[in-house]
């Protein structure tokens, strides 16, 4: 495996069509950036691989999918609008705003202990000693519904996915006739005003999550924390390939957790900024349907008809940032060799998240070697849920590489000799090498 920079995976994605930045022509926006063609399939890959895994192979968990705007008073009680804050620290000289904790090795929020801790620290852009005290800013994203813009009419952008899926425990639990315990799961938008976007598409404003809320008898929360926690290692390393070394655990101490959550534990990626967090599983306890319950005044517990006991389920979280995935798998497959004495950039992507499965390069664009090749696309296309890409510009090395950067594991070739012998070369990605297979057993020789 190469190592791949910060810089060189965004110029690699907007090259490719993996990631622009969004309103590119307009110079972009901090902390939002548009998926391309590629970027799309893949992001849609990993979501149906993780869809799959979650909803689909688990009797007992169910697919939601909430709206992005809710009742304010669902985010007053999960406690998003009074402590969904980042330090925020100014520079009185240069104007510079920063996350205070991204100023030192740290991962407190503590405002006593980040005071404390950055005392004597100069501004990082003017060097000068104007730094202010760092003080707690929100990070709800803010907008109004309906035509009148006063108090009445604020709303939030979701900060998460998990709010509608507590709201909607009871109405879940009633309408698939579940007992605990059960989970419901949601991929979708969530919006954080983060004070400085950055490392690409690490850190944004606009994200999306997969998230996955177990709900459990308090009894089990052992085993279940354990059970989830393993589930996101076993889905990064069997499921999409990524390699053992760039991952490691990290358990969040006291002081970095919610103060609702018994335990939380990360699973850092070696981002090219370092080991960064990718996915984390959470041990919330009843903190959400607690409040959630007092919130909205509606009785969010559970009986057991088994026991005969009444509880608030705990809860056991799994979540994951798409953006910070599609980085993770981009960077875990980026390599560089040789191929004949010429360099190349190779996506060395499981071909199971790949956006290209296959694709069909006629070796010239004439009419009768173009049409065969059609034919082949067609009857690929047809015969699979695979996307496949049809390319007949430039030379064949150069439409190679091409498919090499973008990850597609296997490249299938018309040539001449192919309208003779009803039979083409499919080249694979990761070694090269090239079989010669009849058209029609085309498909049983690809393996994705
Ligand atoms: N419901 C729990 C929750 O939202 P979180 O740790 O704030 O927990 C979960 O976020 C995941 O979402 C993170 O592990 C990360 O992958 C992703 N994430 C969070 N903030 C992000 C941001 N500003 N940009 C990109 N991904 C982010």
């Amino acid at each position: 495996m190469s190592d791949i920079s910060l810089e060189q995976l965004t110029s690699l994605c907007k090259r490719r069509g993996f990631v622009f930045p969004a309103s590119d022509i307009y110079g972009g926006l901090a902390g939002f950036w548009d998926y391309g063609p590629y970027g799309t399939e893949l992001a849609t890959n990993l979501k149906n691989l993780w869809w799959k895994a979650v909803v689909k192979e688990n009797r007992e968990i169910f697919g939601l999918d909430g709206a992005i705007i809710q009742n304010p008073k669902l985010w007053e009680a999960s406690g998003h609008l009074a402590g969904f804050n980042d330090p925020l620290i100014d520079c009185k000289n240069c104007q510079m705003r920063f996350r205070a904790d991204s100023l030192i090795e740290t991962n407190s929020s503590n405002i006593e202990e980040l005071t404390d801790l950055l005392k004597d620290k100069p501004c990082p852009n003017c060097g000068k000693d104007t730094l202010t005290a760092p003080r707690q800013y929100n990070l709800m994203m803010k907008t109004w519904v309906g035509p009148v813009e006063d108090d009445s009419s604020v709303a939030y952008l979701r900060p998460e996915t998990a709010g509608s899926i507590f709201t909607n425990f009871a109405n879940v639990l009633e309408t698939t006739r579940s007992k605990v315990p059960f989970g419901i799961a949601q991929i979708g938008k969530a919006f954080r005003n983060e004070i400085s976007p950055r490392d690409f598409i690490f850190r944004v404003r606009e994200l999306e999550q997969m998230e996955l809320q177990y709900f459990i008898d308090p009894k089990d929360q052992d085993q279940e924390y354990e059970k989830w926690r393993q589930f996101a290692w076993n889905f990064l390393l069997n499921q999409i390939g990524i390699k053992e070394e760039n991952i490691q655990w990290h358990e969040h101490d006291q002081s970095e957790r919610a103060h609702y959550a018994t335990k939380a534990h990360d699973i850092y990626f070696k981002y090219p900024q370092g080991f960064k967090e990718l996915w984390g599983t959470h041990n919330r306890t009843n903190y959400d349907l607690t409040n959630q319950s007092k919130g909205s005044g509606k009785d969010l517990s559970y009986f057991d008809e088994l026991t005969n006991k009444r509880f608030i389920p705990y809860v056991i979280e799994s979540s994951v940032g798409l953006g910070r995935l599609i980085m993770a798998v981009l960077i875990n497959s980026y390599d560089e060799d040789e191929i004949n004495g010429e360099k190349r950039v190779v996506l060395r992507l499981n071909p199971k998240v790949a956006p290209v499965k296959v694709a069909v390069l006629p070796l010239s664009k004439k009419p009768d070697l173009s049409n065969l090749a059609k034919q082949v696309f067609d009857q690929l296309a047809t015969n699979s849920d695979w996307s496949i890409e049809y390319d007949e510009t430039q030379s064949i090395g150069r439409r190679y590489r091409r498919q090499d950067e973008i990850g597609t594991p296997y490249c299938v070739t018309v040539d001449f000799e192919s309208l003779n012998d009803q039979s083409v070369t499919i080249r694979q990605r990761d070694d090269t090498k090239q079989v010669r297979v009849k058209i029609n057993e085309l498909a049983d020789n690809i393996k994705i």
